[in-house]
């Protein structure tokens, strides 16, 4: 896609490096439209090198291209941040004295600000007035959220963060792709990370999920419009970056938070996140259980830690199953509810696919998500292969980034 950055002057420039990061590593072609003032924070080689597009701001460079009205008539999108309150203003007014203002008025793409201001300003009548202006026309608004702010006080006003607006950009493009209007406004659950069992008060028995392929399905559902719920079991807190607000209605024992618009509930064993799951299943029109759950679990778990001379040279731990979380899921569903396992097998005599059946038949559930994992492969990687089936046969065959095939499951269950 072509999308069209707009920066404007205030110290947030900064995080708008790593934007446009997200947005090249995604293999969009950036093109960013810094204003005088936003050069005085980040220079220009900065912009070029991180894009790699050419970089002008004012509407006499390139004139042989009419580059003042051709960003924004190829743009697919525009997103302006941080917005500062004067260009916010502008916008409003529709001034054009530089290339982000013919841009922004030669565009018919859609178009996002991300503001950034101290929040006397964010809360002057003129800025409140000009972003009703903004909204009521169209242009959509990601943020300001509350948080410290530059000079050290603290307030509305901080723009949000660049996954963030990477989150609302990629909502924005997949609007009107595959299976976004069956996605909108339905709600999903989805558990991601793997279950720890306690031995003692400092041991567990754990996996090596790292949770990255079922964020990467909550993102992708939310990207299409769905509301989505996020059981993060486990996981690093840096990696679905959580916040320690607690909203009413988190299951006890574990806390709630966002994450670009996706809301978060953590648990840690198979029996904590049992409690989550049929707690908040019925509520959901689709469950994807990501996670990878144990099988077993201590039978007694010791209430001091465990030493070696008080076991004498071996130690005998007896396992018991832990109940089968999906199977009980997919056997109490509602009507008109989509219930989703994984499966994580090493390879073997039987195929992924012979194995993906078996295992969606024996659980119940609608679709099976089938992945090959090994010492080298599906674990703490980018990529994976995944191979979806339902009760016909094999409904998705995808290998590569996580992402992409977090799409592709998204897009099989939305085509059922
Ligand atoms: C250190 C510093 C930080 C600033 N931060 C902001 C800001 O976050 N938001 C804002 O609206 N203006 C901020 N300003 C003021 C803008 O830079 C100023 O209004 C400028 O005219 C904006 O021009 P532009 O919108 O064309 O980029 C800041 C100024 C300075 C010197």
């Amino acid at each position: 896609m072509f999308i069209v950055v707009g920066v404007t002057g205030g110290i947030a420039a900064y995080k708008t490096v790593q934007l446009v990061r997200l947005l090249v590593k995604d293999g969009h072609d950036v093109h960013v439209v810094p204003t005088d003032d936003a050069l005085r924070f980040v220079g220009m080689p900065t912009w070029e090198a991180i894009s790699r597009n050419t970089v002008t701001t004012s509407v006499h460079d390139d004139v042989a291209q009419v580059r003042h009205v051709a960003l924004g008539q190829q743009a697919d999108l525009v997103v302006v941040a941080p917005a500062t309150a004067n260009t916010i203003a502008k916008m409003a007014a529709g001034l054009a004295d530089d290339l982000l203002g013919t841009t922004l008025l030669a565009t018919t793409a859609p178009v996002l600000i991300a503001p950034a201001m101290h929040t006397e300003m964010w809360r002057h009548p003129a800025t409140q007035a000009n972003i009703d202006t903004l909204t009521s026309r169209g242009v959509h608004m990601i943020g300001p959220v509350s948080g410290e702010l530059t000079g050290g006080d603290s307030g509305p006003g901080r723009v949000s963060e660049p996954e963030d607006i990477y989150a609302a950009i990629r909502r924005e493009l997949e609007q009107g792709a595959p299976g976004s209007a069956a996605a909108a406004g339905t709600r999903w659950l989805v558990t991601a990370g793997g279950t720890r069992e306690p031995l003692d008060p400092v041991r567990y028995i754990g996996n090596r999920s790292s949770g990255r392929q079922g964020l990467e399905v909550a993102r992708a559902a939310a990207a299409r419009g769905a509301d989505v719920t996020l059981v993060a079991v486990n996981m690093d807190p840096g990696l679905v970056r959580m916040t320690p607000e607690t909203l009413p209605g988190a299951a006890e024992g574990s806390y709630a938070s966002h994450e670009s618009g996706i809301r978060i509930l953590t648990a840690s064993s198979t029996e904590e996140l049992r409690d989550v799951v049929r707690e908040e299943a019925d509520q959901h029109d689709v469950v994807v259980m990501a996670a990878a759950v144990s099988d077993y679990r201590a039978a007694d778990v010791a209430q001091d830690k465990m030493r070696k001379e008080d076991t004498g040279g071996a130690l005998s731990i007896e396992l018991v199953e832990t109940p089968d979380i999906l199977a009980e899921i997919a056997a109490s569903r509602r009507e008109g509810q989509t219930i989703v396992g994984f499966a994580a097998e090493t390879p073997g005599e039987k195929t992924l696919a012979e194995r993906a059946f078996a295992k969606r038949e024996r659980k119940g559930c609608d679709l099976l998500a089938a992945n090959e994992v090994g010492w080298d492969r599906g674990f703490e990687r980018d990529d994976n292969h995944l191979l979806v089936v339902d009760e016909m046969g094999i409904v998705a065959d995808v290998a590569g980034t996580k992402r992409e095939t977090a799409e592709g499951l998204v897009t099989a269950i939305l085509a059922r």
